[in-house]
């Protein structure tokens, strides 16, 4: 009985900790780059981005432009190129910004970017 009431009294104490550490690890999470985590390399991160931003388009039987972005080689050529990332750093204002919807993130640039920086690896 007596440690029933105990920890009822510490359950507010307890519910308010829990909502301060995570407050404290969402703010350190926020300082660290959020596009960190990935990994810049095709097979890893950078052939998903591609496939779900790009390849409807630059993909299949008849890629547009006669650019393939769903196929490593493709992708990689055009991306050293820098085809890739001068489209990909215009405003999404621009006639030429790639992908023409403009539903490409800060994120998935700056991870394009830093796989072209790489030299394209296809492997982690
Ligand atoms: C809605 C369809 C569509 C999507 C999605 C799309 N593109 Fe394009 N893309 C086009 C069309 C159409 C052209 C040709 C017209 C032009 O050059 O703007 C083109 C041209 C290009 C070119 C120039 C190719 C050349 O040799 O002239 C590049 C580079 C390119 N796109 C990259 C991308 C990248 C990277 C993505 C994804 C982030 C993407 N595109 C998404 C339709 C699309």
């Amino acid at each position: 009985m007596t440690i029933v009431t105990r920890s009822q009294k510490s359950l507010p104490l307890l519910v308010l900790l829990c909502a301060l550490s995570s407050l404290f690890g969402g703010c350190q999470y926020d300082v660290e780059d959020p596009c960190s985590e990935r990994s810049a390399a095709y097979n890893a991160s950078v052939a998903s981005v591609f496939n779900a931003h790009c390849a409807g388009c630059h993909g299949g039987t008849f890629p547009e432009a006669g650019l393939a972005l769903d196929d490593f080689e493709s992708a990689m050529d055009a991306t050293l190129s820098g085809d890739v990332l001068y489209r990909i750093s215009l405003p999404a204002t621009d006639p030429l910004a790639m992908p023409p919807n403009g539903s490409f993130g800060s994120c998935d640039a700056a991870l394009i970017e830093k796989w072209a920086s790489l030299g394209a690896p296809e492997f982690q």
